[in-house]
């Protein structure tokens, strides 16, 4: 392993197309070469951090070739350890989610992920809920925030959106009882429901957020989302000073529809959680740019909201924000925030100025485009 001061200065020099272009091919190799690192790639890079890089399906290898080329280029150190997930890995590791990986994350304690596709209604159960279960990563984080420059209905939005992210209805358990019908098992327990409880209280605590409001369906499903709910108000009253409500769902998706400022943060459950947050997403001007976190007690996964986007993917359109601010939320993590902050204020002179913009952002640029002028911008 080399050691900061060997230092290639070179590489730091090189035209950001080319480095672009260094790494879609190297994640291109690595793809190829995954699940296990080899001892070159280590030695062609200074290493710091130790970050499993998931570069996913569909545009997620875009995305996540995007978002590193802007990570170095503010001369952030990492070792990547790059695995496949889903299909690929399944044709060939056998698994759709290899064990190799889960080591690595849980040596590493942090990933980077792009999105995974998952069979709709047949196939593999979805990596990303195993990832989630196997990891416990508990609490998934969604910072809905407007962007100047970022054609949308609501100028002035900055909400968070905490979901539950390990059970409901994302434990898999189906089964048909008879043929015709089939049973889905929603489950919520009050281990759950308290640990994601003082998760969102604990995080607007130190992030200065005046306001929880838990999202449910209790006055239908009084048993388990009676108790999510119960959860929630007990653990409010251990903060005082922060504001404790709660909402129906289906109200809950009117009210952020037609006023969304009056929500500060939301506290749901995971189906719930899922679906509210794309909806958040397009409040802000849509799934390119909404980043997200997946949080345990340890580990750490980035990932944007968005999916592999398949109707997209292999043209180099993508519009790689989502992730990128998914890799700033990283850096504040890693306690990187002088290139956090660096990243964000480029991201938004490059959105704000409006030249370069993505084609879901009503631009012609792609994704090389976009990210080139982030690079200039920083
Ligand atoms: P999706 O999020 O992939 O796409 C929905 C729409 O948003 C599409 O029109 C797409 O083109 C657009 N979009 C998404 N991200 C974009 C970006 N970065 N730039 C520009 N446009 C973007 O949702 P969909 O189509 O429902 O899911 C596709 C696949 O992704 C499925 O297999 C699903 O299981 C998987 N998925 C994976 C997730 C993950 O890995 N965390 C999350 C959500 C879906």
């Amino acid at each position: 392993m080399r050691s900061r001061d060997q230092l290639p200065t070179a590489r730091c020099q090189l035209p950001a197309a080319l480095r672009l272009s260094a790494f879609y091919s190297l994640i291109y190799h690595y793809k190829l070469a995954a699940p296990s690192m080899t001892a070159s790639y280590q030695e062609a890079f200074i290493l710091r951090h130790k970050i499993t890089l998931i570069p996913g399906d569909g545009i997620g290898p875009e995305v996540t070739g995007a978002t590193i080329s802007v990570l170095r280029a503010t001369g952030f150190e990492a070792e990547w350890e790059t695995f496949v997930v889903g299909a690929e890995a399944l044709s060939r590791f056998g698994d759709p989610l290899p064990e190799n990986l889960i080591d690595s994350i849980k040596r590493n304690k942090i990933a980077l992920k792009g999105p995974v596709a998952t069979p709709i209604g047949t196939g593999f159960v979805s990596s990303n809920v195993r990832l989630r279960k196997a990891l416990d990563l508990y609490a998934n984080l969604r910072p809905i925030k407007s962007l100047k420059g970022v054609p949308s209905r609501y100028e002035d939005i900055d909400l968070v959106v905490v979901r539950e992210n390990t059970e409901d209805l994302y434990s898999g358990l189906e089964h048909e009882v008879v043929p015709g019908v089939v049973e889905s098992l929603k489950i919520i327990t009050d281990k759950a429901s308290r640990r994601i409880a003082k998760f969102a209280f604990e995080y607007a605590r130190r992030e200065g957020r005046k306001k929880i409001t838990a999202v449910h369906k209790a006055n239908i499903m009084k048993l388990s989302d009676g108790l999510f709910l119960r959860c929630f108000r007990e653990v409010a009253e251990d903060y005082p000073e922060i504001a404790a409500d709660d909402l129906i769902v289906d109200n809950t998706c009117m009210q952020l529809v037609i006023n969304p400022t009056q929500f500060d943060m939301l506290l749901l459950e995971n189906l719930y959680g899922d679906i509210v947050s794309d909806l958040c997403a397009g409040l802000i001007g849509g799934l390119g740019v909404a980043p997200g976190a997946n949080i345990g007690e340890e580990i750490a996964v980035f990932e944007a909201v968005h999916g592999a986007a398949p109707n997209i993917a292999g043209r180099g359109i993508a519009n790689p924000t989502a992730l990128l601010l998914s890799a700033v939320l990283m850096l504040k993590h890693l306690n990187e925030r002088e290139r956090a902050l660096r990243i964000q204020a480029a991201l938004e002179k490059v959105l704000a100025e409006g030249k370069v913009l993505t084609r879901d952002l009503g631009g012609q640029a792609t994704t090389l485009d976009f990210t080139e002028a982030i690079i200039r911008s920083l």
